[in-house]
């Protein structure tokens, strides 16, 4: 009976140590990041040409866009580096965004530069980190 139940616990903990990793540990998504990706780069462009022609509208619509990006990608896994990382560049890019966004209602043009200067410089340390 005592030996019964000790091969009982010995099965059940094997299954767990196996399965646990398969459970725990999330893949990474390269279509749903490159789809996000696409999108981000969409806007950036029509981003850029909006602040260019002063037109604070779309620009805080093409910043709202990115802000829906950066918080989708809270869901992936990043293909290597720390997702800590991953998930603070995302969120500060959610941030820098609605600040954007402020900058437009109050027609701020220098400001919102500041803030799209701001996206970029995020774009950039998550593409040197998990690119
Ligand atoms: C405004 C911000 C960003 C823009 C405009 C942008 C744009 C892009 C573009 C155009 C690609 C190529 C997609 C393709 O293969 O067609 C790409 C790839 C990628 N980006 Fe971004 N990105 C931004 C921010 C970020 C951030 C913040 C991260 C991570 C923290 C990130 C991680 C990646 C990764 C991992 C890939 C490679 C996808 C793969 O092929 O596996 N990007 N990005």
């Amino acid at each position: 009976m005592k030996s019964k139940m000790v091969l009982v616990a010995a099965v059940t903990l094997a299954l767990l140590v196996g399965l646990a990793p398969a459970a725990f540990s999330q893949q990474y998504d390269r279509d749903a990041t490159v789809k996000i990706m696409r999108a981000n780069g969409a806007a950036l462009g029509a981003l850029n040409q909006a602040v260019k022609a002063g037109d604070f509208y779309t620009a805080a619509l093409k910043l709202m866009d990115l802000a829906v990006g950066a918080k989708a990608m809270l869901a992936i896994q990043p293909p290597k580096g720390v997702k800590a990382d991953w998930d603070r560049i995302n969120n500060d890019i959610v941030l820098a965004s609605f600040r954007g966004i402020g900058a437009c209602g109050t027609q701020n043009l220098e400001a919102l530069k500041a803030e799209v200067a701001a996206v970029l410089a995020l774009n950039k340390e998550g593409h040197t980190k998990f690119r």
